[in-house]
């Protein structure tokens, strides 16, 4: 599973681009899966059948965030803008991946206290990217105003830890994918949704529960994981403590009963978990709760350090754990 989630978080797919990555998926599913489709924003819809009748949905976002350009200087210098929620900062000396080419991001400032004064008080504004190219011509011609970026950035395994660009929410599906290869039959039904453009506002979720009508739906993402110093100290959430379930978010309040099965079979089965209140954010099941005339939605999440940025880490037992809480559910959540 390391491997495939290697492959998974390297991939190239900001928010409207994530063909790479559904062709991942698609290619490790191929043996474990009775069908797929793509809808019309662009959602890879999987699904295996089982006989009892009820359909679950698990759903994990198979964009990232990244930089869109905006324009390019005569000296072939691009300037950018965000797409989904980008901490300039992160980008700042790093490196950004279109494409066709790797730029490397920097601050303007022509003195040094200009320079401070915008590296502090940073803004997309102040920034731009050199991919090298000596003219406008050079510049266009390699990365075109619209092409985007992601980070540039390789995946690590920290000891018990997994370190990469793109954990939100490249682990969800893995997740997901592990689920669906190690289901070897299942009563219920079970539909894998990798849905788009999450992270331009829950836009492929909005709509990928619709033609399947399911019973349940479980968005599968990631949460802060608060247990490096000065961390937000109203969250609860750590790494190595297991998958956690949700509460609430900023966006959706998990369905109540599917809250309490999840507590329940994890309690039976002995898999650690973990309660989730975040203060911020929120995730697709916002967007699944709301489909035809309701579904019973909530969320399970992988505790993740330093999320949007090059450097998103997780724990390889939560991962464990977060699989292994979604067969048990699998099989006998409904
Ligand atoms: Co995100
Ligand atoms: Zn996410």
């Amino acid at each position: 599973m390391i491997d495939l989630i290697k492959k998974l978080t390297e991939a190239y797919g900001p928010s409207g681009r994530e063909s790479e990555v559904h062709k991942i998926i698609l290619e490790e599913l191929s043996d474990h899966i009775d069908g797929y489709k793509f809808d019309a924003v662009g959602n890879l819809l999987v699904w295996k059948y089982g006989s009892s009748g009820k359909k679950i949905l698990f759903d994990a976002h198979s964009d990232e965030i990244g930089l869109v350009v905006t324009n390019i200087t005569e000296k072939g210098f691009l300037r950018v803008e965000s797409v989904g929620g980008v901490l300039p900062h992160s980008f700042v000396g790093h490196r950004v991946r279109f494409p066709n080419a790797v730029g490397v991001v920097y601050v303007e400032g022509e003195s040094e206290e200009e320079r401070k004064k915008n590296w502090t008080n940073l803004s997309l504004d102040s920034m731009f990217v050199d991919i090298g190219a000596k003219s406008y011509e050079e510049a266009k011609n390699k990365v075109p105003i619209g092409s985007f970026g992601v980070y540039d950035s390789y995946f690590y395994q920290m000891g018990e830890y997994l370190v990469s660009k793109a954990m939100d929410d490249r682990i969800g599906c893995a997740v997901i994918v592990e689920v669906l290869k190690r289901l070897k039959s299942c009563p219920n039904t079970i539909i894998g949704s990798f849905s788009v453009q999450e992270e331009v506002g829950l836009v492929g979720a909005s709509v990928a529960a619709y033609t399947l009508v399911p019973d349940v739906c479980i968005a599968v993402d990631v949460t802060d994981s608060a247990d490096y110093p000065k961390a937000f100290k109203r969250h609860a959430m750590a790494l190595n403590k297991g998958p956690a379930i949700k509460i609430k978010d900023r966006a959706s309040i998990s369905n109540r009963q599917v809250v309490e099965k999840l507590v329940e079979l994890a309690e039976a089965s002995g898999i650690p978990y973990q309660m989730e209140v975040l203060a911020f954010g929120g995730t697709n099941a916002a967007a699944l709760q709301r489909t035809r005339a309701g579904i019973a939605a909530a969320t399970v999440s992988v505790p993740t350090r330093y999320v949007h940025t090059p450097s998103e880490t997780v724990s390889v037992s939560d991962v464990e754990n977060t699989v292994q809480l979604l067969i048990e559910y699998a099989t006998k959540g409904v």
